[in-house]
């Protein structure tokens, strides 16, 4: 097959992507012909309908390539490309709509109040609490709020990076992580609990070396992360994923637990959170990526 794998783009994190892209590029070259662009590049539209690619491999983390954008643009040019559609990368990229779905279907989510443009809120559920940009990704503009003060601080930051925001229930407990594979018929993996010393697994804790410790079989009760994995399943398929992601859940001492967070295009390095826990599932990196590229190939035929 001919590949073109995405990766770089304009998004904050750009130098992940190249990363992923790199990686995916080298596993799949084995047994196809791979091309390797740049979304931001001079000519790239030119150069994907010269190329005439089977499939699309999306590498880009966050932004237009995870948020619906270049998948949108793939379907007006009629080509087939890996993870999710249109739709479901739109709603994972905004955190209230996804939010709203979630509550929707009784998929616990934090508490949250919807903030307008200088106007400090009310908090119900009282601090910490933590202040969030609707569709960012990478903790950029996230802050955890001790009171009134640093609220108002947090969400000035907030709008200044996006026109919606929201103030969020702080949950206190373990966060893990749970990756997907499939369209119809899915594949949960192996959960990793994600430690780190720092207040939140931001940039810092998941891309600098020592910044964070994945733990597989995390050190929690496992009728907890069965119903994690529950959840986890229940919230991709409510709303509309395709082919893999990732979710992000905290999970309570008294074992409740929250879904926060679903990545669409997630880390695809060897040492990212979903290929480490597909290596424990026995699916290796290259695989991972081939199974990726089949899924994709099976939803855009269905479409
Ligand atoms: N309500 C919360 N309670 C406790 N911790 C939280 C809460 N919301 C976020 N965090 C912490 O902040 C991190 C980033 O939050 P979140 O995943 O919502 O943002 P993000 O910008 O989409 O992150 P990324 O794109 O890096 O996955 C979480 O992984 C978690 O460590
Ligand atoms: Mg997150």
């Amino acid at each position: 097959m001919k590949i073109v794998v995405l990766c770089g783009g304009d998004s904050p994190e750009r130098e992940v992507s190249l990363v992923s892209g790199k990686s995916v590029a080298k596993a799949l070259s084995k047994n196809h012909k791979v091309f390797k662009l740049d979304p931001v590049k001079k000519d790239f539209h030119k150069k994907l309908v010269r190329i005439k690619p089977d499939c699309v491999f999306i590498a880009l983390h966050g932004g237009k390539g995870e948020d619906g954008t270049i998948q949108g643009f793939l379907e007006t040019l009629n080509i087939p490309y890996t993870g999710s559609g249109v739709c479901a990368s739109a709603i994972c990229m905004n955190k209230i709509i996804m939010k709203k779905i979630l509550i929707f279907h009784n998929i616990p989510t934090p508490e949250f109040v919807l903030v307008e443009r200088k106007i400090i809120p009310e908090i119900p559920f009282g601090y910490p609490c933590v202040v969030k940009p609707a569709s960012l990704g990478s903790t950029i503009g996230i802050s955890i709020v001790e009171n009134s003060s640093q609220l108002k601080t947090g969400l000035t930051k907030a709008f200044r990076l996006d026109r919606e925001v929201f103030v969020e229930k702080f949950i206190k407990g373990k966060e893990i992580t749970i990756g997907i594979i499939g369209n119809e018929k899915l594949q949960v993996l192996p959960p990793i609990e994600i430690r780190t010393s720092r207040k939140l697994y931001d940039y810092h804790a998941k891309y600098k070396k020592g910044g964070s410790q994945h733990v597989i079989p995390p050190e929690i009760d496992k009728k907890f992360l069965d119903k994690a994995s529950d959840y986890a399943i229940k919230t991709f398929k409510v709303l509309g994923c395709s082919g893999f992601a990732r979710m992000e859940i905290i999970i309570q001492e008294n074992g409740e637990m929250f879904i926060l967070d679903v990545n669409t295009v997630p880390g695809l390095t060897p040492l990212s959170l979903l290929p480490d826990a597909a290596r424990h599932a026995g699916i290796s990196f290259e695989s991972l990526c081939e199974k990726i590229v089949e899924l994709g190939l099976e939803r855009c035929a269905k479409n």
